[in-house]
């Protein structure tokens, strides 16, 4: 058995996160709110944002940009790890732009009030209505391929305002990652390959569209920084021959994004962001002064790393069973609200919200209601004796969890609230039976 840690493990929890003594014990708080409250005031399981760790990881990545990067920089939230109105609202506050995947992420954000500009759009197979919604309400497309753009040209003869075009690199590298989040591969679905980037350049400029930038993106949930170095060594190779062919330079350059983050006590310590932004912005920096070229607008595209410590999800414990060789705590959710572990294999960790110094006992086997044996949120968790009805709160839950969530088993999507100030605040009421049979018909009479 590993060891219990509960101080370590706190340490993964978002920044205003604190054990407060009370009278009958130790008590989880974020932002000064005590979890058993919000658990009791807003049922569970319960996701919980925390304002302050988001403000502080936007401050991480802000402040590493203005320190290494020479250049102008941007930074754009991938929309795609957790959206909502008031997520969109809080990126158009502090001038972030978002970045949207479909129609519906794209009208999301025009709802919650983004101007163009700070609407961006990503997707590897856009429909016509993609294309439609990102020409009338986004800043920037993101052209995936030649179908992609010349489709785009035929939507381009009716609009007279086009958001500024970018094209995705498919730069043959891909950062070390689980399979199923790498894009950057030679055989990767997303993107485009230099020689069809010169070609989608050529028809850009012949067609006069507004092509303004370069992306590419090598794959999520990375930890080595070092592999950006050779695919911005790569597109920026590619920016020195359409330079050379076609005389067009791409104002914004931006290399994705995919920071990893720390999800479990045995992930400490983890690289700082910093060290992430100084990798990127010395080998965009110095990449460019080897080729002679001007330094682009940098505009980096991080999701997880922005909002995945932010986020705490609240679970009851149920049931407590033993079988033969474990101990399970089974609790109110699982699958439905987080999917990764089913999916990527990915390791969480949890803190009992009372009294988590308790002395460890045997480690504990966590899942959830669904009927499904792979529904396990964590396994093989060092934890003290817990009791049915006792909360366990699962810290870095902000990212790729709710946006993933389902319905499976009928499962109602969780409350989430924000806490900021000492307040809390609802952003997403949870689910009631009835949005699950909305859109259902009967059958023919
Ligand atoms: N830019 C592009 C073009 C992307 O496709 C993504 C993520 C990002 C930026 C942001 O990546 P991040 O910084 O959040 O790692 N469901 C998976 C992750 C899929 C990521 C999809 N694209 C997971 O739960 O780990």
């Amino acid at each position: 058995m590993h060891s219990y840690q509960p101080d370590l493990r706190l340490q993964l929890f978002p920044v205003s996160a604190s054990l407060e003594k009370t009278q009958q014990g130790e008590r989880l708080a974020i932002a000064g709110l005590d979890v058993h409250d919000l658990a009791q005031d807003y049922g569970t399981p319960l996701y919980l944002y925390d304002q302050a760790t988001l403000q502080q990881s936007l401050e991480d990545y802000q402040q590493a940009l203005a320190r290494d990067y020479p250049g102008e920089s941007r930074i754009t939230y991938a929309g795609k790890a957790f959206l909502c109105t008031a997520m969109a609202q809080w990126c158009h506050r502090q001038g972030l732009v978002v970045d949207c995947t479909g129609a519906n992420e794209i009208l999301l954000a025009a709802h919650a009030g983004l101007p163009r500009q700070q609407i961006l759009v990503h997707g590897v197979n856009k429909s016509l209505a993609d294309l439609e919604t990102a020409i009338s309400c986004a800043g920037v497309l993101v052209i995936d391929n030649l179908a992609e753009l010349d489709r785009l040209t035929q939507l381009a003869q009716q609009s007279s305002d086009l958001p500024e075009l970018w094209l995705r690199l498919r730069p043959g590298l891909s950062v070390d990652t689980h399979s199923y989040t790498q894009t950057g591969h030679l055989d990767s679905k997303f993107g485009m390959s230099a020689q069809e980037c010169v070609v989608a350049a050529r028809r850009c400029l012949e067609r006069s569209l507004p092509l303004t930038g370069l992306h590419f993106h090598q794959g999520s949930h990375f930890h080595d920084p070092s592999l950006v170095k050779p695919a911005i060594e790569f597109a920026l190779d590619l920016v020195r021959e359409i330079r050379h062919d076609l005389g067009w330079l791409p104002q914004t350059l931006s290399p994705g994004g995919g920071w990893g983050v720390p999800y479990h006590e045995d992930d400490l310590p983890h690289l700082p962001v910093e060290e992430y932004v100084r990798t990127i912005a010395e080998a965009l920096h110095s990449a460019c002064q080897a080729r002679n070229l001007p330094l682009p607008r940098l505009q980096l595209e991080p999701g997880r790393s922005l909002i995945a410590r932010a986020g705490v999800a609240i679970y009851r414990v149920g049931t407590v069973k033993q079988t033969p060789n474990r101990r399970w705590l089974l609790i109110d959710g699982g699958m439905a609200d987080n999917i990764r572990p089913a999916l990527y294999g990915a390791r969480y960790t949890a803190l009992p919200a009372f009294n988590p110094h308790r002395q460890p006992v045997a480690p504990a086997w966590i899942a959830g209601p669904y009927c499904e044996s792979g529904d396990i949120l964590i396994e093989d968790l060092p934890l003290p004796e817990i009791e049915p009805g006792e909360l366990l709160a699962v810290p870095v839950s902000g990212a790729y969890q709710l946006s993933m969530s389902s319905n499976y088993n009928g499962a109602a999507r969780p409350a989430v609230v924000w806490l900021e100030d000492g307040a809390p605040t609802l952003l997403i009421s949870r689910q009631v039976a009835g949005d699950l049979y909305r859109n259902d018909r009967p059958l023919p009479q």
